[in-house]
């Protein structure tokens, strides 16, 4: 199984990113035929979205697209941006196919200041993977800035609800193969820039 993370925080050292690598980490050790990736939006210079068919990104766009198809299940981390996901995210979920994620399983973590906006990932990623047809895991973390000292989660619960939440999406993928009977792609045509 190929899980990936994506994080979609272009800060050094980021919290996003931490909290995935930590989650990724625990991964490979909770079962090591799991094979991990760790997607750094920061280490990319992903093109903004002009509506082209995603088969026509080239370089660093083509990679990230390539790396989140050839997922079997994902990790998506976000830090709160004005009580939303951050628009580099947003533009990788506007690039990628239409049925890249379709049947496949999908945990959320996101970071953010306080509290206060822990509920973005209901209401901002989750109808994501609803449009995407993927299977959400029921949990998803959400760590702020008092679970973090010296660039390290420091956090015990916080840690815990990371490695459930890789055990379910590792379950569930493993339940599922892939599978996901009546999930069909949206049917929203997506003309190419070459025939406009
Ligand atoms: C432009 C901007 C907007 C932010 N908006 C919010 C917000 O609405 N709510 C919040 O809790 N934190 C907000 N924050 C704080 C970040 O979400 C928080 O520091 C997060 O952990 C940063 O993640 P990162 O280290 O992975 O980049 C904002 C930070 C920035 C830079």
């Amino acid at each position: 199984m190929k899980l990936v993370g994506l994080s979609g925080s272009l800060t050094p050292l980021s919290k996003t990113y931490i909290t995935l690598a930590e989650a990724l980490k625990f991964a490979g050790n909770y079962d090591e035929t799991i094979q991990t990736e760790l997607i750094n939006l920061r280490d990319y210079e992903i093109q903004f979205c002009d509506g082209r068919d995603p088969a026509a990104y080239e370089g660093d766009t083509k990679k990230v697209i390539d790396q989140i198809v050839d997922a079997d299940a994902l990790l998506f981390g976000s830090p709160i941006y004005r009580g939303s996901i951050s628009g580099v995210l947003k533009n990788v979920f506007d690039v990628i196919p239409n049925d890249s994620l379709r049947g496949k399983v999908v945990g959320f973590v996101a970071t953010g200041g306080t509290y206060h906006h822990y509920l973005a990932i209901e209401h901002q990623l989750k109808p994501l993977a609803g449009y995407f047809k993927a299977h959400v895991v029921p949990g998803n973390v959400y760590a702020h800035n008092e679970h973090f000292e010296n660039k390290q989660l420091v956090d015990e619960g916080i840690r815990s609800r990371l490695q459930e939440l890789v055990i379910s999406v590792v379950q569930l993928t493993a339940s599922t193969q892939g599978i996901a009977t009546g999930a069909r792609e949206p049917i929203i045509p997506r003309q190419s820039l070459a025939q406009s």
